[in-house]
């Protein structure tokens, strides 16, 4: 029988992820089955008993969903405790274990960017979900200052506080940044889905910076449109990242790693 295996959130059709693993298992000669289901937050726990009975081998958790199904797993990692979330669930005998994928995919796309964050001053926009899994892996890296600027100036507060044991991060809010320059400056949050970008002080962006969205597509434009006007002469979106944190979760799932560059060039190209 094919493996099945699918993407839980909402909305969730639009996901490219069917599309990555399909070429991912080719690459092994393999078939498996890739669905999108649409799953409201109400009806998360009774979907994934549901859909551990209906034979699935593992899910790919995306919003809302990623906090809530790490309390609903058997099991799960230490990376995805300390993010707080899980995005990739695999099947156990009596229920799903649990990991979160999403830290490693990001530092694996800035490596392959050549994108360096040890001993550079690193800033992070927005202290949501999306933040809060990539400051671990980051402050692994050794950053030689790490900063997370919000809208609500408590959030980033928080954020330094829970995660002080790991490094130091410097809390602070969007205004607050004036006079500032970072070498690289990662988008975080979800602003750019109203197509409009943060009003930040200029000149946030050291000479050679480089600028970096966590979201793809029409989401990354008005970010893309920010960073050029700041001079930046690399910008990235969020597609490389999305295609590493598939390639991880394929492995959490069948043992086997996948080549991510010729995918990432494929959804480029289309
Ligand atoms: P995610 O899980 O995608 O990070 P989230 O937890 O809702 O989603 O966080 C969204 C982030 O985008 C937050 O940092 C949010 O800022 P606030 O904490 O101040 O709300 C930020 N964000 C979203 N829309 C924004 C806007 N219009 N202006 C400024 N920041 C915005």
């Amino acid at each position: 029988m094919t493996d099945r295996y699918a993407v839980i959130g909402q909305p969730v059709a639009h996901s490219q992820s069917p599309r990555i693993q399909a070429m991912f298992a080719k690459q092994f000669g393999a078939e498996i089955s890739y669905e999108t289901i649409e799953v409201a937050p109400e009806a998360l726990a009774e979907s994934l008993v549901r859909l551990h009975a209906d034979g699935y081998q593992g899910l790919n958790v995306t919003l809302p969903h990623k906090l809530e199904a790490l309390k609903l797993c058997e099991a799960v990692s230490e990376r995805a405790q300390i993010a707080g979330a899980v995005n990739v669930v695999k099947r156990t005998e009596t229920g799903w274990s649990g990991d979160n994928v999403d830290g490693e995919g990001f530092i694996r796309d800035l490596a392959q960017l050549k994108l360096d964050v040890a001993g550079k001053k690193v800033l992070v926009l927005g202290a949501g979900g999306a933040t809060r899994g990539i400051l671990k892996p980051l402050l692994d890296q050794k950053p030689a200052e790490l900063t997370v600027s919000n809208r609500n100036p408590w959030k980033p507060e928080e954020l330094a506080e829970q995660f002080k044991a790991h490094g130091k991060i410097r809390p602070c809010t969007h205004i607050a940044l004036k006079g500032d320059r970072f070498d690289l400056i990662i988008n975080a949050t979800s602003v750019g889905h109203t197509g409009a970008f943060l009003k930040l002080p200029g000149q946030l962006l050291a000479d050679g910076g480089a600028c970096y969205d966590l979201s793809y597509g029409k989401a990354f434009a008005p970010f893309a449109v920010w960073a050029k006007s700041q001079g930046a002469k690399r910008v990235a979106d969020g597609i490389g990242m999305l295609v590493e944190q598939a390639a991880l979760s394929h492995q959490f799932w069948r043992g086997v790693l996948p080549k991510t560059a010729p995918v990432i060039e494929a959804l480029r190209s289309s």
